[in-house]
């Protein structure tokens, strides 16, 4: 089933040179099927799960453009669609398994259409059976370590029609010289590592994204470089861990000279980073924040659970008090801070005492926002096996007790944004609207405001008129710039 494979640089090269043979026959099969039918051939990738996922998915989108896909936005207009999956809860699994039922319908009345899943579900070997065995219908299945590998792929199935599924275990090199159509242009995901060693006993991404490696700095910076001379403001630089970069380099760096390195950049105006895990967070992190201007005062720190005990269990390697402790250094350097937290509820074992813990954890710290889940069983993960599982009833009976808390202290807190003056870096239209313009505060807070072109990539000055509990309604009062 799964293609075991190290790779060489030679090898890369030859990869990549092979990919560059296939989208090139893939693009004149293409062209020819336009000119016969007058149709162009038209694309499709549906993105679940985090960050690191969605970037992929910009990585798969210039591939497809290069092969001559036309990248359209409805399921039923595409000739061609992708599925690149998260596994990271049940609930994401479920999603992609429902989608899969529709394609089979569109198949139906399309029977030229191709289907494609990629991406953290396809990572790991039951599912992958369970797809050969249901799922016959999907006719390309690769993982996140060969996404590289996709026209040369897709080119086996156009010559053989038949499934093609190719998955590697083993992650190989870091390949660099792959280019993403990012979708927004003001910001952009940069990835700065890969990977995750931590093995948290809930968490399923070590085993569906391989062993931590990170990016040389030299590569991080000529891209951020690259992507601020085409006008991009802020970059987004992302790893499961970033707290730990550098530390398979063989020159060594850390993640504060690297956010240093990036700070230097002309023309980038912000810096994000994102996932923090407290065990790696460094006094020095900490002062580079605080004193490179271009870093946003904005922090996500996942706490998970506030009792030791739970944490303990789920071998995230802090306590609450060592927690609490960053927490308390970083407002110390940085009193404008914006913090969020991700927290897992019902993990096995956790008792009311314990639920009490996190309970205390969001009343102290008053987080700007949380992102909260359901513990979900996933196969393979330690805590899969854990005894003392807790009931469906309890988990969502907890939920509700911690989002009766949450919600109202995130209201509280945005409320206090009334008639205060923020910066704001100019996004976009918002969703609903091509008269609302959509953008961030530093600390992450959305804000939206009446406005024109003009102003994106733009930093403003807005006054909030309207706090609501997901973003901030203001007015504009103020360009920075021009
Ligand atoms: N590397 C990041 C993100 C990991 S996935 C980090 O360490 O924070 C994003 C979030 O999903 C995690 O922070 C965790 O809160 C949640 N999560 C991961 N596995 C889960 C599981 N099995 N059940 C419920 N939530 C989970
Ligand atoms: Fe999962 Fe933990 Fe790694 Fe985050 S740090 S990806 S939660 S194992
Ligand atoms: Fe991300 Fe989901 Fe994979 S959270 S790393 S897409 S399992």
């Amino acid at each position: 089933m799964s293609n075991r494979k190290t790779l060489t640089i030679e090898s890369v090269e030859e990869i990549l040179e092979r990919n560059d043979l296939m989208t090139q026959t893939i693009r004149n099969r293409n062209i020819q099927i336009q000119n016969e039918t007058d149709a162009p051939q038209n694309a499709i990738i549906v993105t679940y799960g985090c960050q690191m996922n969605e970037h992929d998915s910009e990585k798969l989108d210039a591939m497809l453009v290069d092969m001559g896909y036309t990248i359209v936005s409805k399921l039923e207009d595409a000739d061609f669609v992708i599925f690149n999956t998260c596994a990271v809860r049940e609930n994401a699994e479920f999603k992609v398994y429902g989608n899969l039922g529709r394609i089979k319908k569109l198949k139906e009345t399309k029977p030229n259409l191709v289907l494609a899943v990629c991406g953290c579900m396809m990572q790991q070997p039951h599912i992958v059976e369970e797809i050969k065995k249901k799922y016959r219908y999907v006719d390309l299945v690769f993982g996140t370590h060969n996404l590289h590998n996709f026209p040369i792929l897709l080119n086996d199935y156009f010559e053989k029609h038949t499934q093609i599924i190719e998955v590697w275990d083993s992650q190989g090199d870091v390949i660099e010289g792959l280019h993403a159509n990012r979708k927004k242009d003001v910001k952009a995901f940069v990835n700065i590592m890969y990977g995750c060693d931590n093995f948290c006993a809930y968490c399923i991404v070590p085993y569906t994204r391989g062993r931590e490696r990170s990016r040389k700095p030299e590569d991080i910076i000529n891209e951020v470089r690259e992507l601020a001379q085409h006008g991009t403001k802020e970059v987004m630089l992302l790893g499961q861990n970033v707290n730990s970069y550098g530390k398979t380099l063989e020159a060594p760096m850390d993640f504060a000279d690297l956010l240093r390195a990036v700070n230097d950049i002309e023309g980038i105006d912000r810096i994000r980073f994102m996932t923090s895990h407290p065990k790696d967070i460094t006094q020095k992190l900490l002062e580079t924040m605080a004193s490179c201007d271009k870093i946003c005062n904005y922090l996500h720190l996942p706490i998970q659970a506030g009792s030791d005990t739970i944490l303990y269990k789920m071998n995230r390697k802090y306590t609450k008090a060592q927690y609490m402790d960053i927490l308390k250094r970083a407002k110390a350097l940085m009193p404008d801070l914006g913090v969020t937290t991700d927290i897992i509820l019902g993990f096995p074992g956790e008792t009311e005492a314990d639920f009490q813990e996190t309970l205390r954890v969001i009343k102290e710290v008053s987080y700007d926002s949380a992102f909260t889940y359901l513990y979900s069983k996933r196969t393979g993960t330690p805590a899969a096996t854990h005894e003392n599982q807790v009931s469906d009833a309890d988990k969502h009976d907890r939920m509700n007790r911690l989002l009766e808390v949450l919600n109202p202290m995130i209201e509280a807190k945005m409320a206090t944004f009334k008639d205060r003056l923020v910066e704001v870096l100019v996004e976009d239209y918002s969703k609903t609207s091509k008269e609302v313009l959509m953008g961030r505060t530093p600390q992450n807070h959305t804000v939206n405001f009446m406005g024109g072109p003009e102003w994106i990539g733009k930093t403003v000055t807005v006054k909030i008129t309207r706090p609501k509990r997901f973003s901030l309604y203001g007015e504009i009062v103020a360009s920075q710039e021009g």
